[in-house]
């Protein structure tokens, strides 16, 4: 935990922008994974770890906009979950150790909330992802469950938003111990995969390494020679000669901060010259991104830009070809990655998503594309010192949207689709960094970066098959 001045700082900071009103905010239950007793790792709310740092279950707490009143709501435990938990702190203690006066049952959170009601004080909560705080919320509020996002308080999420975006130096720290977890967890992929082996003996390593280091992988595992399919969570085929395995994955160190790497490794331990031609290209793009990635700078300019680098690379390989800057304006490199730049990280992997991806990712200064590729990034706003943000172009060839595109014509003056049907087997490639935005540029997050260029990563790997 951090010292209770830090979670003090934060809650008064937070009361002050939402300046009136009753801010609610509970923390999550167990989840039981296939009967009460047999839970998934308990993951605590990130809002409520960054305000109140109690990484337990059924919490809740208050904080009064007005009076600067704060009351945490829990239970003590009985001789029974001593039994079998061992002893645990009281709630009065608890709340004392992040410098929170005032504790009180859990029970007590429904008088509480309705007697602000009738008191006329709004209550602000966050939308809950969880259906756990869904029923919950709606026997405290009495509002139905369908509406709880659209009731959810827009003040309470954009004053979220604004502190947690902008990390403080005890955060940062935590996240290059994330990123420490991450580079050992991705070095032990690259140094082991050898033809023959299964995809699931390379991620259950990497899982492991997040847990033996940390408290767990910071979001599912992703390791597959379909690395075309963006999220692949299947790990059943076994390595074969000349196939690239995309591995994305990282870790939530102990205080829960993330990492999130992809590097793009090849199963024989050295990439053919096709796959060479694309590695590089997207290699120059996560580069690229370094070198652009500034305070005053927005990472929708800087998606843009990785969009010009493919369409001008691809044409130099006959893949794409016209106008560059028309194909950019028309959305043709999406083809190939359908995907935006990157994301925040911090508590979340993908940072505060829970209060929505536009207040997260475009503030009020921007507004999210309708176009194919640029819809989905979910980071577009201006850089600030303190953004902590992933860098991870990618370059696939995704047989059915190729197929879409040509039948449909999509972009047809832009795509060479012929010379596509070469690639249909190639997979994907995707790198990804995590970055920290400075005060006149950036830093890569964690003490080493990943082996990333085709000459590092043949080299780590020149034994393997040995
Ligand atoms: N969690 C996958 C990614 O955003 O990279
Ligand atoms: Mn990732
Ligand atoms: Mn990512």
């Amino acid at each position: 935990m951090f010292t209770k001045a830090v979670y003090a700082a934060r809650r008064q900071r937070l009361a002050k922008d939402v300046a009136k009103g009753i801010i609610l905010i509970l923390g999550n239950s167990e989840a039981p994974a296939n009967y009460p007793d047999n839970c998934y790792t308990f993951r605590q709310d990130s809002n409520f770890l960054y305000f109140f740092g109690l990484n337990d279950p059924d919490l809740a707490a208050v904080i009064d906009a007005e009076t600067g009143e704060e009351i945490l709501f829990g239970d003590d435990v009985s001789i029974d979950d001593i039994i079998w938990m061992g002893p645990q702190p009281s709630i009065a203690d608890k709340a004392a150790s992040i410098g929170v006066k005032k504790s009180k049952k859990y029970a007590d959170l429904h008088k509480y909330l309705v007697s602000a009601k009738s008191a006329k004080k709004e209550i602000h909560f966050t939308p809950p992802y969880r259906y756990h705080n869904m029923i919950l919320l709606n026997s405290l509020l009495g509002l139905p469950i369908d509406s709880l996002k659209k009731k959810a308080s827009v003040t309470l999420i954009k004053a979220i938003v604004a502190q947690r975006i902008v990390k403080d130096k005890y955060e940062i720290e935590e996240i290059d111990k994330a990123c420490n977890i991450g580079y050992a967890m991705h070095y032990t992929a690259m140094k082991l995969a050898k033809l023959g082996m299964v995809e699931q003996e390379l991620a259950g390593l990497m899982d492991g390494i997040a847990r033996q280091h940390g408290s767990m992988v910071s979001f599912a595992t992703i390791l597959s020679q379909n690395g075309e399919t963006l999220h692949n969570h299947t790990h059943n085929q076994i390595l074969t000669k000349d196939r690239l395995i995309v591995i994305d994955a990282g870790a939530e160190n102990n205080m829960n901060y993330c990492s999130d790497n992809t590097r793009t490794i090849p199963s024989s331990g050295k990439f053919t010259q096709q796959q060479k031609e694309i590695y590089n290209i997207v290699s120059d793009a996560n580069n690229l991104a370094l070198k652009m990635a500034r305070p005053g700078i927005t990472y929708l300019e800087v998606h843009v830009a990785v969009y010009r680098l493919f369409a001008e690379r691809l044409k130099e390989l006959g893949l794409m070809k016209g106008n560059v800057d028309e194909a950019v304006a028309n959305g043709a490199p999406a083809l190939f990655m359908p995907h935006g730049l990157g994301h925040n990280m911090g508590l979340d992997v993908h940072d505060m998503e829970d209060l929505g991806e536009d207040y997260v990712g475009y503030g009020s200064a921007a507004k999210r594309s309708k176009q194919f590729g640029l819809a989905s990034l979910r980071m577009a706003r201006k850089l600030v010192p303190g953004n902590v943000i992933t860098d991870e172009p990618g370059i696939y060839f995704i047989p059915a949207l190729i197929e879409k595109w040509k039948k449909e014509k999509t972009n047809a003056q832009f795509i060479n689709f012929s010379k596509l049907k070469d690639y249909y087997n190639f997979g994907g490639i995707r790198l990804e960094d995590d970055v920290l935005i400075t005060t006149d540029g950036c830093r890569l997050l964690g003490a080493k970066r990943l082996p990333i260029t085709v000459k590092d990563v043949e080299r780590e790997m020149k034994d393997n098959n040995k």
